[in-house]
């Protein structure tokens, strides 16, 4: 038997609406953002910059914020108990982290790099150049915020989590493979750059490379398509923040019983599926589509073994009939070559 709804319990706003609403910025909630350069930004205190939040797929597990900093302007120096990703869609310039004021270590990036904060540093980004720097940064704040709810200890936390940053050491010229599709890093200087490891049990031609950034436990992975290719669909739970880097293409969503909806998307797109939602990527440019997907455990705090029944993987010859051969259609129109056929000779 099927235990009935239950509906959500409502007891006010949650930890995290409560500090949020004291951040005095706008949020843009929703699964999609067609382009993350048109997201209104607006001036944020606590960061010293320009920023908007964005509360995508209905969770409160993680956020993501897009921060612009005006020309030959930096950030305000700080530090919290949650993880930061990163990555760098327009601009140059540089990121200075520390624990003493003595031993800080700085580090340059331009348009297409990703990196993390180390836990609880104190950090600062500068804008070098005369052009704004916009950037997309996913945290897991909504969980370390509602788990717990004091300022205080989020934001003005002495601890040193020196397993994690160590200043004495290059902390940012840190580099290894893990294992295949998994490598350790503290800096991807262009996400378009990075060479993929093969990943066919998620469709034909497709390639992943899964991070550790900075001794983060907040996954990452950068995903590619080659052009008349696509993923399979699959469903998990919600709070994945996905942004296109390079290509054309859509994205397609659907939860169980409802309708489908297609994203078109192209660099700068940011989508997060639902909890149970299935999406499927869909390459339909002559290039490659490549996506930064925050998500999940990073490699070495992965608890996918523990993966159940529910995420799962749909075959394509399981999937809604229509949709491969409309997509094949869609190609052909375009005079790109189907590379996934129903079946393979
Ligand atoms: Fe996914």
């Amino acid at each position: 038997m099927r235990l009935p709804h239950r509906d959500p319990i409502r007891l006010g706003p949650t930890p995290y609406e409560v500090f949020q609403e004291k951040e005095g910025i706008p949020s843009v909630k929703g699964f999609f953002i067609e382009d993350l350069m048109d997201v209104e930004v607006k001036p944020w205190e606590r960061m010293g910059a320009l920023g908007s939040y964005l509360n995508l797929g209905e969770q409160q597990e993680t956020d993501a914020y897009i921060c612009e900093l005006p020309p030959g302007s930096q950030t305000k120096a700080q530090r919290h108990l949650f993880e930061t990703l990163v990555y760098m869609h327009k601009g140059r310039g540089a990121t200075t982290v520390w624990f003493e004021e003595s031993a800080k270590q700085t580090f340059e990036w331009s348009a297409g790099a990703i990196f993390a904060i180390p836990l609880n540093v104190s950090y600062q980004h500068f804008n070098a150049s005369n052009e704004p720097v916009r950037f997309l940064a996913g945290t897991n704040a909504p969980h370390v915020i509602n788990l717990f709810h004091n300022d205080d200890f989020i934001f003005r936390n002495p601890f040193q989590f020196r397993d994690r940053f160590r200043p004495e050491r290059e902390f940012f010229q840190e580099n290894k493979r893990l294992t295949v599709r998994s490598w350790e890093s503290n800096l991807v200087p262009d996400v378009n750059a990075f060479a993929l490891d093969d990943y066919p049990m998620k469709g034909k031609g497709v390639r992943i490379m899964r991070f550790g950034l900075a001794g983060t436990t907040y996954g990452c992975h950068i995903q590619e398509f080659p052009a008349g290719s696509r993923s399979l669909f699959h469903r998990h739970g919600p709070g994945a923040i996905v942004t296109v880097t390079q290509g054309e293409g859509f994205a397609m969503v659907w939860r169980e019983g409802e309708k489908r909806t297609r994203f078109e998307i192209k660099p700068g797109s940011i989508y997060s599926p639902g909890d149970l939602m299935y999406h499927g990527h869909f390459n339909t440019g002559p290039t490659t589509l490549r996506h930064f997907a925050m998500r999940g455990r990073s490699p070495k705090y992965s608890q996918d073994r523990y993966r159940t029944k529910l995420h799962e993987m749909i075959p394509l010859d399981e999937e809604p009939p229509e949709i491969h051969p409309a997509y094949l259609e869609e190609l052909k129109r375009k005079g790109i070559k189907g590379e996934v056929q129903l079946v393979e000779e």
